[in-house]
């Protein structure tokens, strides 16, 4: 199983190439959750996530002959990355497959790290059959993305720097797809520090972990569905998973709406960009995912930053709706002169300012002399929409709340 000693071994191997993120203290997530919360910003390592680490320390460890037939790795996301950049400054040659949809901004990233990216398949799993036919024919090593002891003894770095940077860590919160990180992570932190508690958290729709720790062995899921797509991950791998077992204290999940909240607070109060999968260990404090004291120092690892501004646009608007700070309405009027006018006078009496408004007389679900009307709306806060709400049904608006 996984040792101290080999992440601490890997450690001078990344040297070169990979960053000590920063540790930052955080007085707005402290004062909301009464914990002290620090984070861990691996979201601004070199290629925007940790997966460079682990990449590297397996490359890095190849004898001289592997490193010469160059390695091989399927992935749609950071890994790709990651592997990419690790082989070019250790002047190995790499091949990348990924699924034939991955997004243009992640194989062109892939591509200037220095990767050859072959597109192929539907998926990822069409994908990495790629890979190892590739693997097979050319002699090249297979990279794996988590279930690899030098992979895992890579990422295992990260626990190391957050002892240094947060000598009074109580608890640190990582979130989990294949398990390659938290099982470095966590063997690092307990080898030295077995009263630091470590707690690992998936997404509701990619929870394979809880699953297998229930039953005591890894299960698969069929599909996974999550906002966060670096852990959209089937399951856990069987390497990593014996060291959750006996390594990390609690595994927790997260909802994507919470999720949308967590990066969205980032955004706004830390200034912060972090892609899914790195807000939700934020996402696990901030709901209570888990049980900690007031004045218990914990530390998220904020693990990855690579989003899709397109994805970005539509988080932080469901972050807004969560914050009660955007507020989408509807009701009925009657279709005759000044019906609006009469609606609007409220909202604007109540201090809501209107970003969007459509007006709708075709639809059938509507009387003939009727208008639906959605409105979208800016509020300044959970309270303000609910009196809002509030008014305008006492003036009898009927009015529905879109999700
Ligand atoms: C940003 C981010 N966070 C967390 C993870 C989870 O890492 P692991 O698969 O090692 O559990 C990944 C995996 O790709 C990731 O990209």
């Amino acid at each position: 199983m996984l040792s101290l000693s080999a992440i601490e071994a890997a450690r001078p191997r990344l040297s070169e190439v990979v960053r000590c993120t920063p540790m930052e203290y955080s007085h707005t997530f402290s004062a909301r959750t009464g914990a002290e919360v620090s984070l861990k910003l691996e979201n601004f390592q070199r290629t925007g996530s940790f997966k460079i680490r682990g990449a590297l320390n397996r490359i890095m460890t190849l004898s001289a002959a592997e490193q010469a037939a160059g390695v091989v790795t399927a992935s749609a996301g950071n890994h790709a990355q990651g592997v990419a950049l690790a082989a070019t400054r250790a002047g190995v040659d790499a091949t990348i497959v990924m699924p034939e949809h991955a997004p243009i901004s992640k194989v062109k990233a892939t591509r200037s790290y220095g990767g050859r990216v072959v597109l192929h398949g539907v998926d990822y799993e069409e994908a990495q059959t790629r890979a190892h036919e590739i693997e097979r024919d050319e002699d090249r090593t297979y990279v794996h993305a988590f279930d690899d002891e030098a992979v895992m003894a890579g990422q295992g770095t990260i626990g190391l720097e957050i002892l240094e940077q947060c000598p009074a860590v109580d608890t640190v919160v990582v979130p989990i797809g294949g398990g390659g990180l938290i099982a470095g992570i966590a063997t690092a932190i307990k080898a030295t520090r077995p009263d630091v508690r470590v707690i690992g958290v998936q997404a509701e729709g990619a929870a394979s972990v809880i699953d297998s720790l229930e039953q005591g062995t890894v299960q698969s899921r069929d599909s996974v569905k999550t906002v966060a797509d670096g852990i959209a991950t089937r399951s856990v791998g069987e390497r990593p998973f014996a060291v959750i077992q006996q390594r990390v204290d609690e595994v927790v999940t997260v909802s994507d709406e919470e999720i949308a909240l967590a990066l969205t607070l980032l955004l706004e109060r830390s200034k912060t960009l972090v892609e899914g999968a790195g807000a939700v260990a934020l996402a696990a404090v901030l709901e209570d995912g888990f049980a900690y004291d007031e004045g218990e120092v914990i530390v998220p690892a904020l693990c990855g930053g690579n989003i899709d501004m397109n994805v970005l646009t539509t988080v932080i608007l469901r972050g807004m709706v969560q914050l009660g700070r955007y507020l989408k309405i509807r009701t009925v009027l009657p279709d005759h002169p000044g019906a609006l006018e009469g609606l609007i006078e409220i909202i604007a009496e109540k201090q809501a300012n209107i970003y969007e408004i459509h007006h709708e007389r075709t639809s059938r679900k509507i009387g003939m002399s009727d208008t639906s009307v959605e409105i979208d709306l800016e509020t300044h806060g959970r309270d303000h929409a609910e009196e809002l709400l509030a008014t305008l049904r006492e003036a009898g608006y009927a009015v529905d709340v879109l999700e």
